[in-house]
């Protein structure tokens, strides 16, 4: 969703503002603009589009300044157009804001400035948070990062914002409530980012401002953080956990696709020292102290959205199979708002890639007021369900640019899959000989989708075909059903595609009114309990004429015959299987929408972490 970035100090910041808006790109946005200061004045430059396109804007522009902010827009609040875009100015145009998060009470809040003369540009929400700082500023006599502290005291949502003013030219004020903000430390200079991408190429030195801090950077002068009390709170470096080379694309054409051939070593880093080689133990140390926690649990509840909810799937059957205890998996913008029975005795698992999802933040946070044990899965370090959780571990699958989920997911479910195992250990669930078999076997992951990787041009010859439908189908049965509704996802996302996902059997029920000879099926059929079932399934499919793309197993005679397309993949465990078939169906759906010509990175109306409701 949006993205900040702004820089202060001796260096020209215009280059830095719109390389930081190229890095936010990923997040998903509909304009973009900039404002910097010069000769004591703001000039802002703002553009529904592209940020390309707000660069044409600024080329013939005079961009010389030593302080500025710019943004990416994701609207919530008026529609993708110029004026909507931020910097949002202050009635006499010496403020410029940007903002993230969602102003709730910005109505009643934009009645009364209106009341008192400030003439509104935008019909966004963030525009009232300028002209009330504006206003608390001019008639309460306090410096201006006083004033922003009043004005937020008073303002209901989420937020992270950063100022300008043209009075103050030597210092950017920031805050932040609900939205993740960091501050970058450089030699006497300063970086503001909504996360670390902007920021990397310049320093790794890092400040994650808290909830209700106002804080006020000037070069040359120590940071200046306040908290809602107005306390004075010392700031706390820490070191950034991303690298240049992860924000690259590399040899690859799209991040998705860099992302897809990354599993192998994403898996890899993920069970990196969890896994005790010479005693086949294995052991997460983040989750180490809650433990005997999870041990005594009474169940287990599992909250995501999207595809970090169809990990969460696959987690219910790991953790079912291998340490037989209950699991319940929730929607996280359903249980939020469902006053679901919770106990001290539960333990909930929230993933989310970005750790910035504000269903599943909000669905943490229930959980934790009602005295449950919170454990987070989580990819980027630092993030806010990251610090907010009892405990949790991280899935190091790197930075993910792509907005389809594709490494982080797999990253997740490896994760997932030694939580379980550990705790059946543990809780002497699950035989040595099962226990050592399953590590061995999720240890030969990462080189089995190296072999699934190689079928690349194969599965772009399948994309034809399915490129030229509307609609498809996907059907898989126990723990490959989830990777049926992920694949399904992925599809619609980046290709437009409708595509649904099913439980095999389910079929029968409605959707195989469906099809007819232009559907393509898309079948997890691979050697499972339910291998015969699902070949019945595959047989009604046939009978209307349906197109089979099967994923099967190496080897495979029976379902490859029944099919117009199969994709082999290395047999594995049953409970592992969706770590090798969740691949071809990535590729699928790349492939697919590249043939449609759609914007595969950065897929319409989708952004990368949704940070408001
Ligand atoms: O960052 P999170 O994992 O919490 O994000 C959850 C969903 O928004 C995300 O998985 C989304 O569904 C992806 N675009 C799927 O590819």
């Amino acid at each position: 969703m949006c993205g900040i970035v702004a820089y202060i100090g001796p260096k020209a910041a215009y280059p830095i503002l719109i390389n930081g808006l190229r890095r936010l790109e990923y997040r998903g946005y509909d304009s973009a603009g900039v404002a910097i200061i010069q000769d004591h004045n703001i000039v802002l430059y703002k553009r529904r589009g592209k940020v390309s396109d707000l660069e044409d804007y600024c080329m013939d522009k005079d961009m010389a300044a030593c302080a500025g902010i710019a943004h990416t827009r994701w609207a919530t609040h008026g529609e993708p157009n110029d004026e909507n875009a931020h910097p949002h100015l202050s009635e006499d145009g010496k403020l410029a804001l940007i903002h993230n998060g969602i102003v709730e009470n910005y109505l009643v809040l934009k009645q009364e400035l209106m009341r008192r003369g400030y003439t509104f540009r935008s019909n966004t929400d963030t525009e009232v948070l300028v002209h009330l700082i504006e206003d608390i500023y001019k008639n309460e006599q306090v410096d201006l990062a006083e004033a922003v502290r009043l004005a937020l005291s008073g303002v209901v949502g989420t937020y992270a914002l950063a100022i300008l003013s043209a009075e103050n030219p030597g210092q950017l004020i920031v805050a932040k409530r609900g939205s993740p903000l960091l501050i970058g430390v450089g030699d006497n200079e300063y970086f503001i980012g909504s996360d670390g991408a902007p920021i990397v190429e310049y320093t790794k030195q890092v400040i994650y401002l808290k909830d209700g801090e106002v804080a006020v950077v000037s070069p040359h002068r120590e940071i200046v953080i306040k908290n809602s009390e107005n306390e004075t709170k010392r700031p706390y470096l820490e070191k950034l956990e991303i690298s240049l080379e992860q924000l690259e694309k590399g040899n690859f054409d799209h991040y998705m696709l860099k992302e897809i051939f990354e599993q192998p070593n994403a898996i890899k880093d993920s069970m990196r020292g969890r896994i005790n080689t010479q005693k086949n133990v294995v052991s997460l140390g983040g989750i180490i102290e809650y433990e005997e926690k999870m041990l005594n649990a009474h169940r287990f509840i599992i909250a995501a959205c999207g595809t970090s909810w169809h990990a969460g799937l696959i987690g219910e059957y790991l953790f079912e199979s291998l340490v037989r205890m209950p699991v319940e998996v929730e929607y996280a913008s359903e249980f939020r708002y469902r006053n679901p029975v919770i106990n001290e005795d539960d333990v909930l698992i929230v993933i989310s890639q970005s750790g910035e999802t504000a269903d599943t933040l909000a669905a943490l946070e229930l959980a934790k007021s009602r005295g449950a044990t919170t454990i987070g899965i989580c990819n980027v370090v630092g993030s806010t369900l990251a610090r907010n959780t009892h405990a949790g571990s991280y899935t190091h699958a790197g930075h993910e640019t792509g907005v389809a989920s594709t490494k982080a997911f797999t990253a997740q479910v490896t994760v997932l899959t030694l939580m379980a195992l550990g705790l059946a250990r543990k809780k002497g669930k699950i035989a040595l000989s099962q226990y050592y078999q399953l590590i061995n076997d999720l240890e030969s992951i990462p080189g089995k989708i190296e072999k699934i990787l190689t079928q690349n041009d194969y599965i772009k010859e399948i994309a034809q075909f399915v490129a030229q439908t509307k609609n498809a189908i996907y059907l898989g049965r126990g723990v490959n059903f989830p990777v049926a509704l992920e694949g399904a996802l992925k599809l619609k996302e980046i290709s437009y595609i409708h595509a649904e996902g099913y439980p095999a059997a389910e079929m029968k029920h409605g959707p195989i009114a469906l099809i007819d000879e232009a559907m393509p099926v898309i079948v997890l059929a691979t050697e499972q309990e339910t291998y015969e079932k699902v070949v019945s399934n595959i047989q009604e499919v046939k009978a209307r004429k349906g197109k089979i793309i099967s994923i099967v197993s190496q080897g495979d005679k029976l379902v490859k015959e029944m099919s117009d397309y199969a994709i082999e993949i290395p047999r594995t465990e049953e409970l592992l299987t969706p770590l090798a078939s969740c691949i071809p169906l990535q590729l699928l759906a790349y492939h697919v929408a590249l043939l449609r010509g759609c914007d595969v990175d950065k897929p319409r109306n989708l952004a990368k972490s949704v940070s408001v409701e």
